[in-house]
């Protein structure tokens, strides 16, 4: 009997790092209104798995069943007819199935599919895994990762933000719509734009500073990017974008102080109802003052120097909050 489990039309898979832990779990609440659980989410919501660091391989549910021959059965009743097709065994958490074992399940896949394969330039790739006692058969997609050039961007800055927390700041910021057109308030040298950009998001960036803003435009320019970056204050800034973010300043090489602080929130939410903020302190009371709701929250360790942390504040003015409860409904 064919089935999808709890309902969904999809399986994501994640990888990251045992220090990206809950910055994984909080992108995946934004994303899916639920978090990743040992690395596996069933969902309805579609999204390119390229839009996160985390999400490794998007899984699109054709067929399910709890008896593996009747999986086979499935899948040959369905008459799939098409050339240079690949299948690709999906190991999830808690599948023992060794090597050979998946080497002949792709074969038993393989040959129910009428085509010639594809291994190196597949027209689509499907895929077979194994998750608490269900068997699946789908159509797989895989991050794409050009972002990682990026690491080799012309200029850089120590205060730079990394780039795994730059691309999960874009995707928790714009929930996964690349429709949302977003702003990088604090934008340095680029480093969030240059993953909002890559994954065909809309954005613009503004920067105080004007050598970092020369810096930024040329980042941007080295991947053919065509983002504006504003040299100004936030505060001087006037158009409305779906969302914001904002990697704080912070006292080692560009000065802060609380009312610095206040100041770039609250001009950041003139512009836009869903700000994510980056900060090292504790600026919970400096939100709230700013007549935002805190509607989630992470700390993120770098990986080894337990010392130094990054709080990640998800943020939303009382109204959007309700707005997006009623577009959910
Ligand atoms: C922590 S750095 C941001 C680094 C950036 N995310 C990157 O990866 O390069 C903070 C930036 O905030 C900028 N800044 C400080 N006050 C500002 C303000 N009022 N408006 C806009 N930018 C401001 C600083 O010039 C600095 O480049």
């Amino acid at each position: 009997m064919t089935q999808l489990t709890h309902n969904n039309n999809y399986i994501y898979s994640f990888k990251y790092d045992y220090h990206h832990n809950e910055l994984c779990k909080l992108e995946s609440r934004q994303i899916f209104d639920k978090e990743e659980r040992n690395k596996v989410l069933f969902s309805n919501v579609k999204v390119d798995p390229s839009i996160s660091p985390f999400i490794k391989n998007r899984f699109e549910i054709i067929a399910s069943s709890e008896n593996y021959p009747e999986l086979l059965k499935t899948i040959q009743g369905k008459n799939i007819r098409v050339e240079g097709f690949k299948v690709e065994y999906l190991k999830l958490d808690g599948d023992a199935a060794e090597r050979p074992e998946r080497r002949e399940k792709l074969k038993d896949i393989g040959y129910r599919i009428d085509g010639f394969p594809n291994f190196n330039n597949p027209s689509i790739t499907y895929a077979i895994c194994h998750y608490q006692n269900l068997w699946y058969f789908g159509v797989l997609t895989k991050q794409n990762t050009a972002w990682l050039k990026h690491n080799k961007k012309p200029c850089s800055f120590s205060n730079s933000i990394c780039m795994i927390i730059a691309k999960t700041l874009v995707s928790m910021a714009s929930t996964g719509k690349t429709d949302n057109n977003l702003l990088d308030v604090c934008c340095g040298v680029g480093t969030i734009m240059l993953e909002a950009c890559i994954s065909g998001f809309n954005i613009e960036g503004c920067d105080i500073n004007a050598k970092t803003c020369q810096h930024s435009r040329q980042n941007l320019a080295h991947f053919n990017y065509t983002s504006t970056v504003y040299c100004s204050d936030v505060k001087y800034l006037d158009k409305k974008y779906g969302a914001a973010i904002i990697d704080l300043p912070y006292n080692l090489f560009s000065y802060s102080t609380d009312s610095i602080t206040e100041n770039i929130i609250e001009s950041t939410a003139k512009l836009t109802g869903r700000i994510v903020i980056v900060s090292i302190s504790d600026i919970g009371t400096i939100i709230k003052k700013s007549g935002l709701k805190i509607h989630d929250f992470c700390t993120v360790q770098k990986r080894g120097k337990s010392k130094f942390t990054r709080k990640i504040w998800v943020c939303e003015k009382e109204h959007s909050a309700i707005e997006m409860k009623i577009n959910q409904n």
